[in-house]
């Protein structure tokens, strides 16, 4: 996936900086050359011999080292890289990057390079919340530089919350991401996923068995491909994938408002299973359990998210997909609703409990355009993904 690429990583001081070295496996294993840069803080954690070893590369790690500078400058080391990733990106890191200060090796490499940087932070949830650390964080992302994470979890300082540096892995996707050049690239692909969960009181909801696996795998397919990704997803049980922006939603009416805010868009795919009705009757309050006395729930329809947006007369984006989730009649029913809801494309599954599909890891699709439908064999849902993007990257040309 990164043949030939080459990526400078600079390791941050922070306790996360031990995963960077699992990082740097990862990267090569994917066919990239990683050149190690430790700042001076991260020495204090993991040694240079060990990333060297690993990346089978020098490590760089001072800024004085004039050895060095006669073999390859500072300009030239960050030149040379395809990208450059921080990881450990700590609060101190970030707060220097966004200062534009150029005190050390990392900081210098990171102000004179002109190729994308990734920055993976991690610190302790109070330093990743203070105010001074968002600032940064805005400045940086005002300045282009993409991020990854940081996850929520146990923190090795023994508290909970945002502040965990992302997996070796989803630091691997956002890198095949930020460096895609693929056919989509230049694209805004919106994309909607999982399920909607519509509340009943502030503790139940009405929800459906929707997992968000097609929906994150057409996300990460298009991602792959080159395409800005804008990823509407209500509560899945899959996490989203790396190198898109990720909006959060419960309801319908969240997932239409996040869906209109995201717009302008070449293509949006509809995969999410929007609930058809919300509580009209919805209560501000618990419902209390009252003996011999049932709840009496009274519905309205949610808006329909994807007839919306392929309805627009304006800013309507040039490929608008659709999915039916049918359990029979399966190409009729979704030639019908394609025709009903004005979308270009509609990808059918039959979900009846016995295929397995809702929830499982493969899929049985038939896709329907305005030339007729295709049948395609069962395959995973990651090869429904890739063979829809390769679809969505032709169909745009
Ligand atoms: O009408 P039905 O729910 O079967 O249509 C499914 C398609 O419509 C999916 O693409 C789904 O994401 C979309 N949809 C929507 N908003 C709704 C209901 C469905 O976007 N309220």
């Amino acid at each position: 996936m990164l043949a030939g690429k080459r990526i400078l990583l600079i390791i941050g001081g922070g306790i996360a900086a031990f995963k960077s070295l699992e990082l740097i496996r990862r990267l090569r294993e994917q066919g990239a050359t990683v050149t190690p840069v430790l700042t001076r803080a991260a020495e204090e954690f993991v040694t240079p011999l060990s990333a060297s070893a690993l990346a089978a590369e020098k490590v760089y790690r001072d800024l004085f080292d004039l050895t060095d500078e006669a073999e390859m400058g500072h300009i030239e080391l960050s030149r040379a890289a395809d990208l450059i990733v921080v990881a450990p990106a700590t609060a101190d890191l970030m707060a220097r990057m966004a200062g534009g200060l150029a005190n050390d090796l990392a900081t210098t490499l990171l102000l004179a390079t002109d190729k994308p940087v990734l920055i993976a932070p991690a610190m302790n949830v109070r330093m990743w919340e203070h105010p001074a650390t968002q600032r940064n964080l805005a400045t940086l992302l005002g300045d282009g530089i993409a991020i990854i994470g940081p996850n929520e979890g146990d923190m090795a300082c023994g508290e909970y919350g945002p502040g965990r540096m992302a997996e070796p892995d989803e630091i691997v996707g956002a890198v095949s991401g930020a460096l895609a050049q693929g056919p989509l690239a230049g694209r805004h692909v919106l994309v909607t996923s999982g399920p909607t969960h519509e509340p009943i009181d502030p503790v139940r909801y009405i929800a459906n068995r929707s997992s968000g696996a097609q929906g994150t795998a057409i996300a990460r397919a298009l991602a792959a491909r080159g395409a800005h990704v804008t990823f509407v997803t209500g509560p899945a049980d899959v996490p989203p994938p790396a190198g898109v922006d990720v909006i959060r939603v419960a309801t319908a009416a969240e997932m239409l408002e996040a869906v209109q805010q995201a717009l302008p868009a070449d293509c949006a795919v509809f995969a999410a299973a929007v609930a058809d009705w919300r509580v009209s009757t919805a209560s501000a309050s618990k419902i209390k359990k009252k003996k011999g006395a049932l709840p009496v729930l009274e519905f309205a329809e949610n808006p329909d998210i994807l007839a919306h947006v392929a309805g627009m007369k304006r800013g309507r984006p040039a490929l608008v997909v659709g999915f039916a989730a049918e359990t029979d009649d399966v190409a009729a029913n979704a030639t019908a609703k394609r025709l009903r809801k004005g979308c270009d494309w509609i990808v059918a599954n039959d979900v009846s409990p016995e295929t397995g599909i809702m929830g499982g890891d493969e899929n049985a699709v038939t896709l329907i355009t305005p030339d007729g439908s295709d049948d395609w064999p069962r395959m995973s849902k990651d090869q429904v993904a890739n063979r829809l993007a390769g679809l969505i990257a032709e169909a745009l040309g």
